[in-house]
């Protein structure tokens, strides 16, 4: 699908894509054959203001048979020395959206027009990699009369007098790294009612054939024996039945210094007897999105095999109501032997997340990291862009927010003070309540985890308010952003412990 060529080819193509930045000389390159072979029109219309250098403007020039490529499909890039990665991102996005529509087969872009200091050619062609497959994302639905079939493109054409063999392995990571957000998307854009625990098992199954993970799906049965009463109190006054999901990676020899990446996976959450009101009913089928950023980065990591062990667990079922529901005023006792009294059955991600993280240390990871859409809190603190973090360790937040900065998937910490785990502890009959109340409630959510750690270094990513979006954009439709698959699957690839 991706080819490669040192310049503009002999064969007929339908449209170049080139990038004009501000006070562009067409003086050198394939620029200037261009301008050169079209009798100087090209700097007539850069001077004359029609083709825009605005960033992400289009303008189509057309060629009138005098090259071998139809169209010239100019996009703005702004002042070269401002130019950088989400520039960069937004840019191809663009394209690729505007190609998309145009119901387009192929298209060539000159790669070496996007680049200045900051932004090299590899890294050009990585993201033109990932943001094709992100910026193209449609959302499946379930219409008699479905979205019409889109018209694939069949060839990208990268023209550039770098070496190729390196714009291709960047190019086909940033695909890898694209396809598995868009993975990611997919599940937490599935019904509630499609996408069971009993069905993201089964997808994770799929996973864990394709890649040679080695697999553990713990039955009811299991969690009973094993005690995770966190997850069962959850899924108490469910017909579902729970599934704790495990999958793991081995990129080592041994099996030592593993990462865990524990992922929320409530496949719709009702509230529970502390029901949400009807508007907070809306969208709950997203409530395991953390899950499912889990396996679309495990899905990157088996493509692309980093030196590292990683094992994945996500606590799945869904969080209902009925006779057998749990209320509150109960007490549980979770996993690790530590109680539990209920105080708001919303607060169910927590209880699933205990079982899982103290199972995750079971399996000897000796990091943990958790990503869980918990607590509407998060989203009045950081709004819709920012992930909240929290953790018991700076040397792996660190490395945490290193990779979130290479994929641009923002985050920022909130603290834990010994005043904020007094309030968890706050309960005269168990060893911890799920729900101080609303003050804080993000950091009482976080807190409440750390607790189950047990020194464990650990990060949790709370992307309640950053993995859904209400709007399209031009990194992707309404719905499931795949928050976090990138930020992970980085994190790996770069891990050391
Ligand atoms: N799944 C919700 C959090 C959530 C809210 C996700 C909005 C996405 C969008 C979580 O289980 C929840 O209900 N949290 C409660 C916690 C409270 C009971 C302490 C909340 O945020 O209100
Ligand atoms: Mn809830
Ligand atoms: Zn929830």
């Amino acid at each position: 699908m991706i080819t490669f060529e040192k310049t503009l080819s002999k064969q007929e193509m339908d449209t170049l894509v080139v990038g004009i930045f501000q006070q562009t000389q067409l003086l050198e390159g394939v620029l200037k054959d261009i301008n050169e072979q079209l009798d100087g029109y090209l700097s007539a219309l850069l001077k004359s203001g029609d083709i825009s250098t605005k960033l992400k403007k289009l303008t189509s020039v057309y060629t009138l048979g005098k090259l071998p490529v139809k169209r010239l499909l100019f996009v703005g890039l702004g002042k070269k020395q401002e130019w950088k990665r989400e520039k960069a991102q937004e840019a191809f996005a663009k394209v690729f959206q505007s190609i998309q529509e145009e119901r387009k087969e192929e298209v060539a872009f000159l790669l070496d027009s996007f680049v200045n200091d900051h932004v090299p050619s590899t890294e050009v062609s990585y993201i033109a990699g990932e943001t094709y497959a992100l910026s193209t994302y449609k959302v499946k639905d379930y219409k008699n009369k479905s979205n019409v079939p889109e018209k694939e493109l069949k060839a990208i054409v990268l023209i550039s007098k770098e070496d190729h063999s390196d714009l291709d392995d960047a190019f086909q990571t940033g695909l890898v790294y694209g396809k598995g957000t868009n993975s990611a998307r997919t599940l937490v854009n599935m019904p509630s009612n499609l996408l069971t625990a009993t069905e993201l098992a089964r997808y994770a199954s799929q996973l864990a054939e394709k890649y040679d993970f080695e697999l553990e799906i713990l039955e009811k049965e299991t969690m009973q024996e094993l005690g995770m009463g966190g997850i069962l109190a959850v899924n108490q006054g469910s017909v579902e039945p729970p599934k704790m999901i495990v999958l793991k990676y081995k990129g080592k020899k041994e099996w030592e210094n593993a990462i865990g990446l524990v992922g929320k996976g409530i496949t719709y959450d009702s509230g529970g007897y502390s029901i949400k009101p009807k508007n907070g009913l809306m969208n709950m089928k997203t409530d395991m999105a953390g899950a499912a950023a889990v396996l679309g980065a495990m899905e990157i990591i088996g493509e692309l095999e980093p030196e590292q062990n990683v094992v994945a667990v996500i606590p799945a079922t869904d969080n209902m109501i009925s006779g057998s529901a749990m209320t509150p005023d109960t007490v549980i006792t979770t996993m690790s032997g530590k109680t539990v009294e209920i105080l708001n059955t919303d607060a169910e991600g927590r209880l699933a997340l205990a079982d899982a993280i103290y199972y995750a240390k079971q399996h000897k990871a000796t990091s943990i990291i958790d990503v869980a859409t918990l607590t509407g809190g998060v989203v009045v603190a950081l709004g819709t862009h920012t992930t909240g973090a929290m953790t018991n360790n700076e040397a792996l937040f660190e490395q945490i927010l290193e990779a979130s900065a290479q994929t641009g998937e923002q985050v920022w910490r909130l603290p834990i003070f010994e005043k904020d785990r007094d309030r968890v502890r706050n309960s005269q009959m168990a060893d911890l309540n799920n729900s101080p109340g609303r003050e804080g409630h993000a950091i009482m959510a976080g807190a409440f985890l750390e607790a189950f750690t047990d020194g464990t270094p650990w990060v949790h990513l709370d992307i309640a308010g950053t993995a859904t979006v209400n709007s399209n954009g031009l990194l992707g439709p309404k719905g499931a952003t795949g928050v976090m698959t990138r930020t992970l699957a980085l994190f790996v690839e770069q891990y050391e412990g």
